[in-house]
């Protein structure tokens, strides 16, 4: 089929690719010109694992081509996806406009009849109002449906997620709507669930919003282990063997981040205001996950009292190892914590630094790698799991000024530890006190 993907963000570029690779003909649109040349050159705009050899293998195939020319991507397209930025809009919202203006443009230049399918996560009602939207600003005399799609990718994990996902939901009014997309989803081989639009715009807000309150729940049960000497870790294991619960999104830590999360939850509860409800709980997870940005840095003062004048390293920027984006990320507000409270910091990040540069407190020092990171310094404080850390010989903590360590994402087992002699403060697990030597 051809398909026409508007904006090639994080979510269009992944969507543009994995259609392609199932044998569409895919033209994906962009108006950020640095962006559409960088990707002709062959080039992915974001680090994200796999992504870059499909897209290269597809554009030789001839299936895949990016341009800023919305006529040569619209034109023959019989599927257009919209998959532009719903960023937060003050009032936490979700701002529509991109979708709007997309809608806009398809109108005016379609001469056939098209399915356009909402990717981008949209306030439910967004997409009857893009359908009234198209019909006023249609130029020709062509038939336009409008179906919802959401997106369900993990960053660090979409190519994976786009292939192997657990449902594709489709929410559209009519059939020719749901034949068209399940026509271009078969060959993804994964469960179509057929529904309404609204109640598919709700899915997308709900999953997302269910997920970051498993977070922040297991993240209160880990401050009661901490009191009562229980260990979140085995807790969460416990718990999730229990199929109606499962294992994953219980891992305790320093909050959820991301480009998601930390929107979808406030627009859901925005969302919820403009009916006249107040969706308490949610309310509730948002708070958690604030407070828990700064715990480390909390724990940092109760072990030094006061950091003015000590070298702290920060280890993990990305707001989740495997990806190199700083949306949302905890160590922005953990950096500029530190360098208000007077320390100097030096970070490291496998993949992330080239981004947290531009983002990050320019009196931050970037290290070239971990063993320089650590090197002089009083206290490290772990942020994302990546696999470097996990993986390393914890000896590498022993070359500190003093080998003081404050996990947040529970890396290392406070045996170990202890045993090396690394002073280690971890999340909800009993700490095993131990005399520093040096
Ligand atoms: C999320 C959703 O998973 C995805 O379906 C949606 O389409 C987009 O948002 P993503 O933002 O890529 O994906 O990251 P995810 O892996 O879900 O993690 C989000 C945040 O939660 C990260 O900061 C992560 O560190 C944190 N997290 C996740 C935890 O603290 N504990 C967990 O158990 C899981």
């Amino acid at each position: 089929m051809k398909i026409a993907v508007i904006g090639t963000g994080y979510v269009g570029l992944v969507t543009g690719v994995s259609l392609a690779e199932i044998g569409h003909h895919v033209r994906c649109v962009d108006v950020d010109v640095r962006k559409i040349e960088q990707l002709r050159t062959g080039k992915v705009t974001i680090w994200e694992p796999g992504l870059e050899e499909l897209m290269v293998k597809n554009m030789a195939k001839g299936r895949l081509y990016f341009t800023t020319d919305y006529e040569v991507a619209l034109e023959q397209a019989q599927v257009i996806y919209i998959a532009v930025g719903t960023p937060e809009s003050e009032d936490g919202s979700a701002n529509t406009q991109f979708v709007e203006q997309a809608a806009k443009q398809i109108a005016t230049m379609i001469r056939d009849d098209v399915v356009v399918v909402m990717k981008s996560t949209v306030p439910v009602g967004t997409n009857d109002r893009i359908y009234q939207l198209l019909q006023e600003n249609l130029k020709h005399n062509v038939r336009v449906d409008v179906a919802s799609n959401p997106e369900f990718l993990r960053e660090g994990s979409a190519i994976e997620d786009a292939f192997r996902g657990d449902r594709i939901v489709v929410g559209a009014n009519n059939l020719k709507a749901f034949e068209m997309l399940e026509e271009v989803n078969k060959p993804f081989g994964i469960p179509i669930f057929k529904t309404d639009i609204r109640s598919a715009e709700m899915i997308k807000y709900a999953s997302n919003a269910f997920l970051a309150t498993k977070i922040s729940f297991i993240n209160e049960i880990a401050n009661i282990c901490e009191r009562v000497g229980a260990n979140v870790d085995l807790v969460a294991q416990g718990m999730g063997m229990d199929k109606r619960i499962g294992h994953p999104f219980l891992k305790a830590g320093i909050g959820y981040g991301g480009s998601c999360f930390p929107k979808d939850t406030k627009a859901l509860i925005q969302l919820a205001g403009n009916v006249a409800y107040d969706f308490k709980l949610l309310e509730g997870v948002v708070k958690v996950n604030q407070e828990r940005q700064t715990i480390l840095v909390e724990r940092l003062l109760e072990r030094f009292h006061s950091i003015e004048g000590k070298q702290i390293t920060v280890l993990g920027l990305s707001f989740k190892p495997n990806t190199d984006d700083m949306r949302e990320a905890t160590s922005i507000i953990i950096t500029e914590s530190l360098i208000q409270l007077g320390a100097h910091v030096v970070c490291y990040d496998p993949v992330a630094m080239d981004n947290a540069k531009g983002i990050l407190n320019t009196e931050i020092t970037f290290a070239s790698n971990m063993i320089e990171a650590l090197g002089n310094s009083d206290a490290a404080l772990i942020l994302t799991e990546w696999d470097e850390f996990k993986e390393v010989d914890v000896q590498v903590f022993k070359q500190m000024k003093s080998p003081i360590v404050f996990d947040g994402r529970n890396c290392y087992a406070p045996e170990v530890m202890a045993e090396m002699q690394i002073e280690y403060y971890s999340i909800g697990r009993p700490n095993i006190p131990i005399t520093i030597v040096k």
